[in-house]
């Protein structure tokens, strides 16, 4: 609970209640801020558990704050509280890229708006990747558009993980596509624009298409060798 500077308490809101994480909307030191907090897993031995926890919170931190250093917009990191296993971050006033893309579905595709998105996706991806950095979970509710300036954000960094290989990134690039398949049909290839702008800006480019070309036959497992 926080005391705001008006002297109003208000409870925190609850934005998303998932499997391993709740996230709140709260304040921090009088700024809208999210908070993310890891809770247990009650089948995992409480020291173990907590032990786990704490590593992934603090991965989640450490890969966040990896991508920003990259160059790509991330919510700044207020606190990391080892205690409550919670991440508070800056709240982000915008609307997911999911939710951008299901009005374009409905109510057709603003040309300009669709471009300038799949170019911020591919670049922001290239960035990370060219950094071994893989994010481990690229859907369109992993992303929001900053409404002041339309400037994407990459939030959710809790599968992600550092790799140089082509075939992780390739992996990272299949989880979008897949996702903007299953949930975007009605908006046109989106993800041929988001390569297009990945490939002008990764140095590494050729390997990963490459690759991806492979994992899209084969699907995101890989292949059991010997
Ligand atoms: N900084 C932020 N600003 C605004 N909204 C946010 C922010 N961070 C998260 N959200 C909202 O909360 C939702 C859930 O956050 P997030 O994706 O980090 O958690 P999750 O999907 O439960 O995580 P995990 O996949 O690690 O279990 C997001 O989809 C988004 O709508
Ligand atoms: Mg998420």
């Amino acid at each position: 609970m926080e005391i705001e500077q008006d002297g109003q308490v208000r409870a925190p809101i609850l934005l998303k209640q998932g499997a391993e994480a709740r996230v709140f909307e709260s304040t921090f030191v009088g700024r809208r801020s999210v908070v993310k907090e890891r809770f247990s897993k009650k089948y995992r031995h409480p020291s173990l558990d907590s032990k786990l926890t704490l590593k992934r919170l603090n991965a989640e931190a450490r890969c966040m704050t990896k991508a920003r250093r990259l160059g790509v917009c991330t919510p700044v990191l207020y606190a990391v509280d080892p205690v409550l296993h919670s991440l508070t971050f800056e709240y982000v006033v915008g609307p997911a890229v999911k939710d951008v893309l299901l009005e374009f579905g409905l109510h057709g595709i603003n040309e300009e708006q669709m471009g300038n998105i799949a170019r911020q996706i591919g670049e922001a991806i290239a960035k990370i990747h060219d950094g071994g950095l893989i994010h481990g979970d690229l859907t369109t509710s992993n992303m929001l558009l900053r409404s002041s300036n339309d400037q994407l954000v990459l939030i959710d960094f809790g599968l992600s993980f550092t790799s140089t290989l082509p075939e992780d990134k390739a992996v990272d690039l299949y989880v979008l596509e897949r996702a903007l398949l299953s949930m975007h049909s009605s908006c046109g290839n989106v993800m041929d624009r988001i390569l297009a702008a990945y490939r002008k800006s990764s140095k590494q480019w050729s390997a990963t298409l490459n690759k991806l070309a492979q994992v899209r036959q084969r699907g995101r497992k890989r292949t059991m060798v010997g």
